[in-house]
């Protein structure tokens, strides 16, 4: 039997994602509804293992129905996030100046009991979810709430935030469209999603990009350049090619820009070596834009605060129910729940033989794997 909840804690980690503030004024709603009472915890975890650094607000806050009150269209989080600070492997740094991992959970379990807090919500991606699914071990009740633009989490069938980076990175491309036809252009777009294509994919074949680059797939540059002067010599003379932060040459490397103490390696990059790439290979001007964290703001699509505010209250009945350690997960028509241990240091990837991929083969999309059909009219070019 476990015992009845009265109060609750949200909190959201890891890079924000239009959502987030329909689950938080969901699961708030829901669980005021039920006569619990709901805090926000500020930064991930921040705000409760290190309250001193919020000496003005404080690093806990009430979350009440006026405080959730007009969010669900903005993007964010109001409790705001962090990705450095994992309690599991805290950050310190030495006397000497080199940094230690310290494992913080049973002291921030111990805090959850100080304040009261008889459970959490965690929103977030991977990592977030793996934290929780191990403070859940150590004794705390948990609830996962999956999130992230970049859809690899498994068994849920999308997270929210996805399609509102798909709609912006697809209106993006769009607008390229008419100033690569102007000019005769090949533009290359640079969008994230770590180590999976979703987005490249998704916003690639619905603005019909002619090549798509995706982590799922090794590339090699020149299929992509004999797509390009295939249709050059079609009379279409401007080529749009999508990359994914995460995609990786042929016997080459991921892109990466840096990685800081406790935080993943930051992806970025590729776009401006394969425009480089087709420059030389098919002697046009190619030009790189890379997206980045334009795709992760503004307003939530419709389609993601439904998302956002179904899971939030789905988390609340989970809690209700007497669930713990498990995740809310997308399983059309219902939002149902898998174990967190299930979804912990997992990644989803893009299937090669989805239909979205085959849809796109069968349009003459590039992937840099396959010479396009009737190459050999355009390739090798001569000079
Ligand atoms: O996971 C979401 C995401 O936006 C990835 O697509 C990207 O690689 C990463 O976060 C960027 O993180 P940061 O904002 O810390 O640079």
């Amino acid at each position: 039997m476990t015992s009845p909840i009265k109060r609750i804690a949200l909190s959201t980690g890891g890079g924000d994602a239009p959502g987030l503030n329909a689950v938080i004024r969901a699961a708030t709603l829901a669980a005021r509804n039920r006569g619990w009472d709901v805090v926000g915890i500020r930064d991930g975890f921040n705000g409760l293992m290190n309250p001193d650094d919020y000496p003005r607000t404080g690093g806990i806050v009430e979350l009440s129905r006026e405080s959730v009150r007009g969010i669900v269209h903005t993007g964010g989080t109001i409790l705001g996030t962090t990705n450095r600070g994992n309690p599991t492997k805290y950050p310190v740094q030495q006397d000497d100046g080199s940094w230690i991992e310290v494992d913080r959970s049973d002291e921030l379990i111990a805090m959850f009991r100080e304040r009261e807090i008889d459970a959490l919500v965690t929103i977030g991606g991977d990592g977030s979810l793996t934290i929780g699914h191990h403070l859940h071990e150590r004794g705390l009740r948990v609830v996962g709430v999956p999130k992230t633009i970049d859809n690899d989490l498994e068994h849920t069938q999308s997270t929210f935030g996805f399609h509102s980076a798909v709609d912006f990175a697809t209106e993006c491309i769009d607008r390229l469209f008419s100033t690569a036809t102007s000019h005769g252009r090949v533009i290359v777009v640079e969008v994230m999603g770590r180590y999976a294509g979703w987005i490249a994919l998704h916003a690639g074949v619905a603005s019909g990009a002619h090549a798509v680059l995706i982590p799922e797939i090794e590339f090699d540059l020149e299929p992509v350049a004999a797509t390009i002067s295939q249709r050059e010599a079609r009379g279409a003379k401007f080529s749009i090619v999508v990359v994914a932060e995460g995609a990786c040459p042929k016997g080459g490397e991921v892109s990466v820009l840096g990685q800081a103490i406790g935080q993943a390696e930051k992806l970025g990059g590729i776009g401006q070596k394969v425009a480089d790439g087709l420059s030389e290979l098919t002697g046009k001007e190619s030009r790189v834009v890379v997206l980045g964290h334009l795709i992760r703001g503004g307003s939530p699509v419709a389609y993601d605060r439904l998302l956002g505010l179904r899971f939030g209250a789905a988390a609340i009945r989970a809690l209700e129910e007497g669930k713990d350690g498990v995740m809310v997960a997308l399983n059309p028509p219902t939002v149902d729940y898998v174990p967190l241990s299930s979804v912990s240091k997992r990644q989803k990837l893009v299937p090669i033989d989805c239909d979205t991929m085959l849809t796109a083969r069968d349009m003459g999309i590039n992937f840099g794997d396959e010479m396009p059909h009737d190459f050999d009219e355009v390739w090798p070019p001569t000079v």
